[in-house]
């Protein structure tokens, strides 16, 4: 039996790599998850597990682009369509970005969905796609994902810190769990050997804002200089909008698997050790 990973080189699907290395990866190139066709061709009989890590992920580009559709959502169904008649078992990700972010606490896995943004109503119908289908499927929502090599926050803080910038204005009223790609990898890996199915919020523990996390990012990264500025949603205007609340609550991952995520600050730790070796300098 053949395990497929689609989407490549992304964040996560690096982190399912490193899980399952004797699973077949296929990044864009080899395979374009929006042509039906091509995904006939390799989600077939004998395909046992079929991880989706692929998706469109440019949020503010989504709210003026519909090309995001065809990847994070009709895709989807696509696949599920497929893996249900092969037999397999889809593990599919989606995101915080499904509910409106006005909750008063954590959100669970049936707590009402309302995206706010163009991304999350793509998600959003990737999930029903996946859902309706009839094939088993795992759906794992995820949040604030980083991992070096990947085009995310974190980085985006460090590289900023080390172009020379003194000062850093970062949005202080949207709270989140950030997220390490590899702990993402192997809480998907966990689930889906323990037999779980349906939908499953994971994310690493300890929620902050974005300016909370580039305080930890900046401390920790050797960037204890760079002066960070809170500011609020209003006064840093994206196109999409997004939810002030995006915290899962993840208790249900813990229920199934006896284990809980471990602190984003250790995750942190650990993404800025693997930087510093691919730099060839020692970490901060
Ligand atoms: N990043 C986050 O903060 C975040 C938060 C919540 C949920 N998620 C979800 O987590 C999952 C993993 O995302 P990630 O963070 O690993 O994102 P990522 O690093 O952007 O990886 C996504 C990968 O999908 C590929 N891709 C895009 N269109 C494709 C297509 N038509 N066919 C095949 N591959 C395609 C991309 O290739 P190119 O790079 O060549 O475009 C990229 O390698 C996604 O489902 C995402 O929605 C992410």
């Amino acid at each position: 039996m053949t395990e497929l990973i689609l989407g490549a080189g992304g964040m996560l699907a690096r982190g399912l790599a490193s899980e399952r290395p004797e699973a077949r990866s296929l990044g864009i190139r080899e395979l374009d998850i929006t042509d039906p066709a091509a995904l006939g061709r390799v989600i077939v009989p004998g395909v046992s597990i079929v991880w989706n890590a692929a998706a469109d992920t440019r949020v503010d580009l989504a709210e003026t682009d519909p090309s995001h559709l065809a990847v994070n959502d009709v895709a989807v169904g696509e696949i599920a369509r497929l893996c249900r008649d092969a037999g397999a078992l889809l593990v599919h990700v989606s995101t915080d970005y499904v509910f409106d972010g006005r909750a008063g606490r954590a959100w669970r896995e049936d707590d009402p969905v309302g995206p706010v943004n163009a991304y999350g109503r793509g998600k959003l119908g990737g999930e029903r796609r996946a859902l309706a289908s009839g094939a088993q499927v795992l759906i794992v929502r995820t949040s604030w994902v980083f991992a070096p090599g990947g085009v995310n926050f974190v980085d985006t803080m460090l590289n900023l810190a080390a172009s020379g910038k003194t000062e850093l204005k970062v949005v202080d009223d949207q709270r989140g769990r950030p997220t390490f790609a590899p702990d993402l990898a192997r809480a998907l890996v966990t689930l889906a050997d323990s037999g779980a199915r349906g939908l499953v919020h994971f994310a690493n523990s300890g929620e902050t804002s974005w300016f909370g996390l580039a305080k930890e990012v900046l401390a920790r990264g050797g960037f204890p200089h760079v002066k960070l500025v809170p500011c609020t949603t209003a006064e840093f205007p994206r196109p999409a909008a997004r939810p002030a609340n995006s915290v899962l609550d993840t208790s249900l991952y813990e229920r199934r698997t006896g284990g809980a995520p471990r602190p984003f600050t250790e995750a942190l730790d650990e993404h800025l050790r693997i930087r510093a070796a691919a730099a060839g300098a020692p970490a901060a």
